[in-house]
């Protein structure tokens, strides 16, 4: 049993910052745990059924054809690139350049950081949207009923670099790999716009992507001694345009397709690309953010890094104009500016699409 895990519940009643829950690194190594705390355990078990990626076959995106390709090679890969967010919302990104040592160091980084003493990590413990450097567990625990089995770390990496100072070379390699993710996310945009028809610099314009935000969200899922009762994020998309997602090779990413869950392990050196809730409102809703969710295991501790790219904080996005009068469509959603997304995105529980939602016309 898990006597050893105690909940400090902080008498702070400050409106943005709560519950100062124990970390789930502390838990996961309480001597002899065998069962998890109730307030991690949901009920019914988040079950359902599951299809193997090899029974489906994820897009497979070369992105060296976007950028040096023959003019018909970069026809052909934005064709593929708009069916691959039309179909599935995510796909696996191969040849982007970016080194395979860069994407390790990222990932020992964070692994580093989340390693530190509680005591180290304590200064930035926090969970408001605007703090550069926030770290914390589960996703947002003020609101939730049942905690998820993750510790965090959130960063601010663009339009203004954050990093916190330890570990040691943390700070290089996440200036480095956040400025690659950013140009690669960049040309992937171009291909994206055109994709649908429009300039292919349309929404680096705008969108403003001079500014434009990116979020370092790293992820510590440790074993689990009851993975079948556990989760570790809960089916959710993403804000943003596109999420790149890395990871240590220990599987539990899932992706929901035609209603089906699909584990997805990818392939070495590819990253993962989805479409976040603001490419879906740009777009009037033909590319839309998957869903996907992250499942926890009893073996291995699974590390994972998000980085996820918007528009700039002051950008109200609303389906594009362009766009609606190519396809003589009605507006689907309604204008939002990034910054107040964000903002309920963060206060509210991790749930599915419920803050799209809000916004479908
Ligand atoms: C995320 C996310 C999935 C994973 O951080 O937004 O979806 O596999 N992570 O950790
Ligand atoms: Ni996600």
């Amino acid at each position: 049993m898990a006597e050893t895990a105690s909940f400090l519940v902080s008498s702070n009643s400050s409106p943005t910052l709560t519950q100062n829950i124990t970390t789930i690194r502390t838990i996961a190594e309480s001597p002899g745990l065998t069962s998890i705390p109730s307030t991690y355990a949901f009920t019914p078990a988040p079950r359902d059924q599951v299809v193997s990626e090899t029974q489906v076959s994820l897009p497979v995106i070369d992105y060296s054809l976007l950028t040096s390709g023959t003019p018909h090679q970069r026809s052909k890969i934005v064709h593929d690139l708009g069916k691959a967010c039309q179909d599935w919302g995510f796909f696996l990104m191969i040849n982007h350049g970016v080194p395979e040592s860069l994407v390790r160091s990222m990932i020992d980084g964070c692994g580093g950081f989340f390693d530190l003493p509680e005591e180290e990590k304590e200064e930035y413990r926090g969970n408001h949207v605007s703090d550069p450097i926030r770290c914390g567990t589960s996703f947002n625990a003020s609101v939730e009923k049942v905690f998820f089995w993750k510790d965090f770390l959130k960063i601010l990496s663009h339009p203004v670099f954050h990093s916190p100072s330890k570990p040691a070379g943390f700070s290089e390699t996440s200036l480095e790999y956040s400025k690659r993710a950013r140009e690669v996310t960049r040309e992937l945009l171009k291909g994206i716009s055109e994709s649908l028809g429009l300039d292919p610099n349309y929404i680096e314009k705008a969108l403003n992507l001079e500014q434009g935000l990116q979020v370092i969200a790293a992820n510590f899922y440790p074993p689990c001694p009851q993975p079948e009762l556990a989760m570790g994020m809960p089916p959710h998309s993403d804000h943003g345009l596109l999420t790149f997602l890395i990871h240590n090779g220990i599987s539990g990413l899932q992706v929901q397709h035609k209603g089906k869950w699909v584990n997805i392990n990818g392939i070495p050196n590819s990253i993962l690309v989805n479409i976040g809730d603001h490419l879906e409102i740009l777009s009037n809703g033909k590319y839309r953010s998957v869903l996907h969710r992250a499942m926890v295991n009893n073996k291995a501790t699974r590390i994972s890094i998000a980085i996820a790219h918007g528009p700039s904080l002051d950008t109200v996005v609303s389906p594009a104009p362009e766009l609606l009068e190519i396809e003589k469509k009605a507006a689907a959603y309604i204008g939002i500016k990034y910054k107040e997304y964000l903002e309920i995105h963060q206060s509210n529980k991790l749930d599915g699409k419920c803050n799209l939602d809000r916004l479908r016309i």
